[in-house]
């Protein structure tokens, strides 16, 4: 059963809160909605309030704010998410009324995944009307977040059987998730510690990732993999760096998943894998295995 029914949100510590807005609304191109002392939420579309929310955080303490939001299709399928992960024995929080409020949600809960990856349960986002960008970077939509785990094969237990995500492939131990037709919602790679990996945006062309490319480089962002091609989704993609070593990403083209029959492929922990057109990341998860030894050099 499909207990969530999308991702809605990603909430990120920011050490210099101004530096993160400025990163998001002028380079990564977002709408900021609505920000005061200690937060700023910011749009990538229409339609709902918000799809990322920076806190305010100390140097160090970025993680402790971190976490992903996610709408159940009713009140009554997220009670019984609820009471199906409680009788897992998971740790589940009710959130008061001042968070709910914070977020612009109804009923909220939070909970960790098992390597302590900050997760939110709601129904009902504050819808909102028309989308103004901070630049013309070709963004359609927030669409899924990379996650640190630090026990893959636990994790995907987690997230297949108490969330109702499916595997759509495997990179090494890698799982990269579904949660409705889009390939991957979330993927989780194997790493030393919890945290949000790279947040992920679709734009509407492949001519949106090339131009943004040549745009990045000239303003002295880093490029961290691509312009390339995933062989698992087929998106193309292109991914940067942003303030407190988040990256995120540009792609276009995921594919869409709506054949009952599909299997999950299996695919080798090496760098074609991530890039079919010979790209090499410059991205630590994408260049360790499970081990989490170096494997690859920077190519
Ligand atoms: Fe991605």
């Amino acid at each position: 059963m499909n207990w969530i029914r999308d991702l809605r949100y990603v909430r990120l510590g920011a050490s210099d809160l101004d530096r993160s807005v400025r990163f998001a609304t002028e380079i990564l191109g977002l709408e900021l909605v609505q920000r005061d002392q200690n937060r700023a939420y910011l749009r990538a579309g229409h339609g709902q309030h918000h799809h990322i929310c920076y806190v305010k955080s100390d140097v160090g303490q970025v993680f402790a704010h971190e976490s992903l939001g996610f709408e159940a299709p009713s009140a009554a399928e997220l009670d019984g998410v609820i009471a199906s992960l409680d009788r897992s024995g998971l740790r589940i929080r009710e959130a008061s009324s001042g968070e709910r409020d914070e977020r612009r949600v109804s009923a909220l809960y939070t909970l960790t995944d098992p390597t302590g990856n900050g997760l939110e349960l709601f129904h009902t986002l504050a819808p909102d009307g028309p989308c103004t960008f901070g630049r013309d970077a070709g963004i359609t939509s927030f669409s899924h977040v990379g996650l640190r785990t630090t026990d893959p094969k636990r994790d995907e237990r987690f997230w297949t059987a108490e969330l109702g995500a499916k595997v759509s492939d495997w990179i090494g131990d890698a799982a990269l998730l579904r949660i409705d037709e889009v390939h991957h919602k979330i993927a989780l790679f194997p790493s030393k510690r919890p945290g949000v990996q790279h947040v992920n945006f679709q734009v509407g062309a492949i001519d949106d990732v090339m131009r943004s490319y040549y745009w990045l480089k000239e303003k002295g962002i880093r490029i961290v993999f691509g312009p390339g091609r995933h062989p698992t989704s087929s998106a193309v993609f292109l991914y940067f760096e942003g303030p407190d070593d988040i990256v995120y990403e540009y792609s276009n083209g995921v594919r869409l998943i709506t054949d009952e029959s599909y299997q999950p492929r299996q695919f080798p922990f090496e760098p074609q894998s991530f890039c079919m057109w010979g790209s090499r990341p410059d991205i630590p998860e994408f260049r360790t295995g499970a081990a989490a030894e170096p494997i690859l050099q920077a190519g």
